[in-house]
């Protein structure tokens, strides 16, 4: 699909739901007795496979058109001596998530696969901890899907996570709700806390004292409903457009302004880009996710390097702060970020072909990219390898270009993002 040079952006916009919250919603629905209502649920190709992977464990779903409601199957006893096939599709989330859950289930033996891209993703990094606890869990090449987990009584552990990952904590939180004892979690850099706020949301006893993160074995969830903020790792492509083509001014909606994950908004202020709105403040941790505006506008950008400990605040859009840095004056370097190999692409190497490909002046780093900006970009073909986020990188590079991008397997963004190109293309018609 091609997309060439635009006019400006223009007018307001409610991204779509958030995707990482839409996961661990079905998931605590499905682990809650009572019927849990979710209102504005994501629909995309990731969630439909989380809801697929629950249905095929006795959860019931029930569609109506504005909000979906989980009848759970309980915390634990329901999934005894069940098992089976489970296909995760694409989503990452449901492959490091789900066996958290499963792992507790004494009796029960799963298998976990998914598509071509799963398959290259590591599980290692679930694998290890869930042995620790007590579980039985197989993985091809110990590294690699298919994925067994048997489950077991599990037992709580001290755990210091070896990758940046909120995926892996979330992992351990969901097993240590059903381990005996108590389960801590300690991670180098704080990651996005979708969890531990959905933890205390459902009256599950959980501490957090700086980096560790403390849950206790609880017999039950009391959870009713769960609202889904607009996803701020979607909105970020919007936005990105709208700083970079003249003359936008975007008003961005109901969008989650929780700051581990806004990395990128503040990351993109500091390189002199206009987005005003009310950010939590770094370091609240809190039940509720919050939600608010953004006003976003065009602005000419400056170089910048991103820290370390902004790495996993920002982790899915640092193939846009790459973006940024093209039209920046200077050089913009991100690294630490060693965990983008490990994505649905290798979005390093991923990042820099492709950025390289319309133009940009970027280096690969083992952990990272340096872009030396030049204040505009060529244009070209860019191939999304199948990686949603490059897909819509790949648009936004286009807009913002001189002769127009083509993006090979646009299709992709259907992952996170089933409606990003009418989205797109109705904000530059403007309002
Ligand atoms: C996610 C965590 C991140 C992120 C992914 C969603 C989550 O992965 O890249 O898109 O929902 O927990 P890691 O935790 O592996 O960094």
């Amino acid at each position: 699909m091609r997309f060439d040079p635009s006019g400006p952006l223009r007018g307001r916009y409610v991204p779509p739901a958030d995707k990482s919250i839409s996961h661990r919603a079905a998931l605590f629905g499905a682990m809650t007795d009572q019927p849990v209502s979710i209102r504005n649920y994501l629909q995309s190709a990731d969630t439909a496979s989380t809801l697929e992977a629950l249905l095929s464990l006795g959860a019931g779903v029930d569609e109506s058109s504005d909000q979906l409601t989980i009848r759970g199957v309980g915390l634990r006893a329901a999934l005894e001596a069940t098992g089976g096939s489970i296909d995760v599709g694409n989503s990452g989330t449901l492959l490091r998530l789900l066996p958290g859950w499963l792992a507790g289930q004494a009796g029960g033996r799963w298998t976990l696969d998914g598509d071509e891209s799963i398959r290259r993703r590591p599980v290692d990094r679930v694998v290890e901890p869930l042995r620790l606890m007590g579980a039985m869990v197989e993985a091809r090449d110990e590294r690699f899907t298919p994925l067994t987990v048997s489950g077991a009584d599990l037992t709580g552990i001290d755990y210091q996570l070896p990758v940046p990952s909120a995926q892996v904590k979330s992992c351990v939180l969901l097993a240590g709700m059903v381990a005996s004892g108590s389960t801590s979690i300690t991670e180098g850099s704080m990651s996005r806390d979708h969890t531990e706020r959905m933890m205390r949301h459902a009256r599950v006893p959980f501490q957090r004292d700086g980096m560790t993160a403390t849950v206790t074995q609880v017999d039950e969830l009391e959870l009713e409903e769960i609202t889904v903020p607009g996803d701020p790792s979607s909105a970020a492509f919007l936005a990105a457009a709208a700083c970079l083509v003249p003359q936008s001014k975007l008003l961005i909606e109901d969008v989650g302004l929780n700051w581990t994950r806004t990395g990128f908004f503040r990351i993109a202020q500091r390189m002199g880009a206009v987005i005003v709105g009310e950010l939590e403040e770094p370091g609240t941790f809190s039940e509720e996710e919050p939600v608010g505006e953004l006003d976003v506008a065009y602005s000419p950008l400056e170089a910048t390097e991103v820290l370390p400990e902004e790495v996993p605040l920002a982790i899915d859009e640092l193939t846009l702060v790459a973006l940024l840095g093209a039209f920046a004056e200077g050089d913009t370097v991100v690294r630490g970020a060693e965990e983008l190999r490990h994505k649905e692409s290798d979005r390093i190497a991923a990042t820099v072909t492709g950025l390289r490909g319309l133009g940009a002046d970027i280096e690969e780093l083992d952990d990272g990219f340096v872009v030396h900006g030049t204040g505009e970009l060529r244009g070209g073909t860019i191939d999304s390898l199948g990686d949603h986020r490059l897909a819509m990188l790949g648009a936004v590079a286009g807009l913002a270009s001189r002769e127009g991008v083509e993006v090979v397997n646009m299709e992709a963004a259907a992952v996170s993002y089933p409606g990003f190109v009418a989205d797109l293309t109705a904000l530059i018609a403007g309002p």
